[in-house]
This record gives structure tokens, sequence and C-alpha cells, in this order.
């Protein structure tokens, strides 16, 4: 196997010079450092990744921790912090904390042991542990999808990316109001996490631009996963007055609704209409197609990397939250006939 003297030799430069080249120490005039690159390709020469660690410090690798890695959402994120994460040099270490505190602290114990250079978390329902396990070990880290804190807690010196959420899920309920509906439901996801919060902030928001009251008894929280939204889909239908239309705040919600409706022989749209908060790949092979928020899944996992190697590259730069604006997918769930559909692009924000 070729060794970094073999390399220096060939390309009639110091060791020391192939070291700056590959570990990107020091300048190196171009000519010589192509000529480094040249002789590397030449011989095969292959990297040790953990000799270089010792020089630098640094492992060029970024710990990923989200739950649950099987939900497509998270899947996309994903594609999106491996693409942006390589383009850079970067690789990842992934570990899915399955939204249980306990866990989630072990799985970010162990990533930063491994030595990551930073961290892209999206934080459980309960994250305190978590966060003073970061801030104590001052872990660069970037919370993905979830938000958290205000200054009273404390927990607002991390960089942050999301998607918007009140606003789009907004947009659903007036969407739903203008079609006639009074009494819209919604199946909210876990209490605790801020996109739980959100939607339901904007689920109020969307009754009060449509006119409309707010019923305790039309929420029913399916705690984001589908068992649990089948669950309060069944609750919302034995109701007196039933809804006539219902929201789903995530991707694996709308799978337990879905469930929920057929079981009690209801159709989409005529029995009661559906808007959903996420997309999918086959959201539209449902029929009826499936209205819904599309958000911007990859695009969170490119600038979770973005904001990380800012903030590894200056660590004492202000905290910043990036929000990032989702899109309204009209389709026929809600009601709405195939012609009258219309595009309606990035109006989600
Ligand atoms: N956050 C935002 N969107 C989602 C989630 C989540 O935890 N799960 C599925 N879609």
């Amino acid at each position: 196997m070729a060794t970094m003297t073999d390399v220096a030799r060939r390309a009639g430069v110091s060791v020391a010079t192939v070291s700056h080249v590959l570990n990107e120490t020091r300048p190196v005039l171009p000519h010589t450092r192509q000529a480094v690159l040249d002789a590397m390709e030449e011989l095969g020469y292959t990297p040790n990744t953990l000799a270089r660690s010792l020089v630098t410090s640094r492992t060029r690798s970024i710990g990923l921790a989200v739950s649950a890695i099987s939900n497509p959402y998270f899947t996309e994120i994903l594609q999106g912090v491996e693409t942006a994460a390589l383009e850079h040099g970067y690789g990842l270490l992934i570990a899915d904390p399955h939204d249980d505190p306990e866990h989630e602290r072990k799985v970010v114990q162990l990533l930063h042991e491994r030595r990551v250079d930073g961290m892209i978390v999206a934080p459980s329902a309960d994250p305190r542990e978590l966060l003073a396990y970061l801030g104590r070990h001052k872990v660069p880290t970037v919370l993905l999808d979830r938000v958290v804190g205000t200054p009273a807690d404390g927990a607002t010196g991390f960089d942050q990316v999301c998607a918007d959420s009140a606003e789009p899920m907004a947009q659903l309920v007036t969407h739903l109001a203008g079609l006639g509906h009074r009494r819209i439901g919604l199946v909210a996801g876990l209490p605790g996490l801020s996109t739980t919060s959100e939607r339901l902030t904007g689920y109020r928001d969307g009754l009060v631009a449509a006119g409309l009251a707010y019923d305790d008894g039309l929420v029913v929280h399916g705690n984001s996963e589908s068992p649990g939204a089948e669950q309060a889909t069944a609750t919302l239908l034995s109701l007196t007055e039933p809804p006539t239309a219902l929201v789903t705040a995530n991707n694996a919600m709308t799978m337990g609704a879905l469930r929920s409706l057929r079981d009690h022989g209801l159709s989409v749209p005529d029995d009661i209409a559906l808007c959903c908060f996420d997309d999918f790949a086959w959201a539209d092979l449902f029929s009826p197609r499936l209205t819904a928020i599309a958000q911007p899944s990859r695009d969170i996992g490119a600038q979770a990397v973005s904001v990380l190697l800012d903030r590894l590259a200056s660590p004492d730069r202000p905290a910043r939250t990036v929000r990032l604006p989702c899109d309204f997918v009209h389709r026929t769930s809600c009601g709405c006939p195939e012609q009258s559909l219309m595009s309606v692009k990035g109006t989600a924000s």
C-alpha cells in the first residue's frame, strides 16, 4: 500500500507538503497541490482518516439523530443531509432516538464519543437532558424540525432549522372552510413537540380567519403516529355531531386516519373531506388524491448542514433559526373536483 512518503517522492515534494494538501492545514501553491493529487491518484494512495484526525482534531464526520428514520419525511431529510455533507467532504454517523428522551441522550453521547465534528438532532418532546448534555460538552449542534426554547429556558443558544408549520396548517383549514365546512376536526401530533403546538396554533388561526369558533372536542391528539391517529379519528367520528372535514398533522397520522375512515365505511371526500400536513411520494396514488402540505424536507437537511458548517467555521457567531416555506399541493381529497385544481406552489408560508 502506498504511503505518504511514496506520494512525496513521486510528486517531488516533502512529506509535510503532502500532509498540508491532505489536511488543508496550510495553503499550497496550485501546481504543487495538483502534483500531489496526481501522485496520489497514480499510486492509488488512500488517506488514513484516523491518522489525519490526530493531526487536525477533526474527523470530518457529522452525527445525525432523527426519529423515526423510517418515516419518509425524515428519510428525505437524511438524503438532504447526506448529499450536502458529502459535497463538503463530510461523512455521516446516523442514529434513531425513537422519540424517547433517554434513548436520545444515549445515542447523542455515543455519537459525541465517536468524535463527530458536529451534530444535527431532531429533539424529542422532552429534550432537557439532551440539551444539557450538548451544552455541557459544547457540541456544535443544529436542532432540526422541532425547535426548542425561549430565552427563559436557556435553550436558545442552538442553531435551528425547521419548516413553517402554523401558516400552512391555517391554509388547510381556511381551504376547507372555503368549501363550506363548519366542523373541521384536527388529528394533532405528540404534545411537547413544537411542530404539534405550531400546527395547533395554525389550526386555530385558520378557524379565526374563516370566522369559525374553536371547539376543544374537535381536536384529538394522535401522538404523531398511525395507531394513535386511528384511535383519534375514531374518537372524532363518535361525536354526537362528528366533523365533516378532517385535517391530519403529519404523514404517519394520515395513514391511521385513512384506516379508521375505511373501517367506519366512510368515503373521502363524499362523506368526509380530508387534508393532510406532509406530502409523500404516493399521496397522489390514493383515490381521491390527497390534498397536502409539502414540507421542503431535502432542503431542511441541506440547510442544517450549511448552518452546522458555518458554526464550525465561526464558533462564536450568534445562534440563528432558519424557517423554510412549505407548498400547498392541491388535489381532490378536500372535495375539489379534478378540473378545478390550481397549483399554488409556495403560498403556504
Ligand atoms: N415533524 C414534522 N413533520 C413530520 C414529523 C415531525 O416529527 N413526522 C412526520 N412529519
